[in-house]
């Protein structure tokens, strides 16, 4: 039965149903070999050969989540169009397309996940959903008196309050280094806090998402989550961490 394109791509499992109108507007989308750029097109999942990017959609069913993590001077995106390397040049011999859940600074490093679980990936980017993200961050400084308070407690950026985290020291020399948690994901968030406080960071480090952490991935390695942490996602969506 003929359905309306962006709700096929949806259905995969691959993006949301507003990215997926996206993915068709800029071209990335074919039906038939034929590029299909009008957001009215159909198709019929049954019969037609639709893909995205020049793979073809998945199977709904075949679920596929990867924890990699990301070195410094790699673009967290699908493409980049300044011709950088992506995050999708590292998961090699991944046969379905993933995609990845958010975003890491070309500048920064450390864990990302990436997965074809369209709702799962939204979930986990969702300011209302308060999946913690754990960074290990260097200044170029230590920060004076009551500053990280201040930010622990919440500050102004772009006209809205950050959400309460938490900021504890790791170590003082010879730059000092802090773990900091969030539980939000806004643009260049932990960068432009430390910033508002006088500090410049010079490292930035994701090194862990919700529960999920691996001192054994090394920079540009990657691996699938075991069904029991996707599990345990999931259970976080349900508001059970
Ligand atoms: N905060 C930043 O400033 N950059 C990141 O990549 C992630 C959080």
């Amino acid at each position: 039965m003929e359905q309306r394109l962006q709700k096929i791509i949806a259905d995969a499992g691959i993006t949301s149903r507003r990215k997926a109108e996206e993915l068709i507007l800029q071209g990335r989308v074919t039906v038939n070999g034929r590029v299909v750029s009008e957001l009215g097109s159909k198709a019929d999942p049954e019969r037609d050969r639709i893909q995205v990017d020049g793979k073809p959609l998945g199977r709904r069913g075949r679920r596929i989540y990867i924890l990699l993590n990301k070195p410094q001077g790699v673009v967290s995106t699908v493409s980049d169009p300044e011709g950088r390397q992506t995050v999708m040049s590292l998961v090699k011999g991944v046969k379905e397309r993933v995609y990845p859940v958010g975003r890491l600074d070309y500048h920064s490093s450390g864990l990302m996940l990436l997965t074809n679980d369209g709702e799962l990936a939204n979930f986990l980017m969702a300011r209302a959903s308060g999946v913690p993200r754990t960074y290990h961050v260097k200044l170029d400084g230590v920060p004076g008196g009551e500053k990280l308070a201040q930010l622990e407690a919440g500050i102004a950026l772009d006209g809205r309050r950050t959400a309460p985290c938490h900021i504890r020291l790791l170590g003082e020399r010879p730059k000092p280094w802090y773990e900091v948690t969030l539980v939000e994901g806004r643009y260049h968030q932990v960068r432009r806090m430390f910033e508002r406080i006088g500090r410049s960071v010079i490292k930035l480090k994701r090194v862990r998402i919700a529960f999920l952490s691996d001192e054994r991935l090394g920079p540009g390695e990657f691996r699938q989550l075991a069904p029991a942490e996707v599990e345990r996602l999931r259970h976080w969506k349900a508001g059970k961490p």
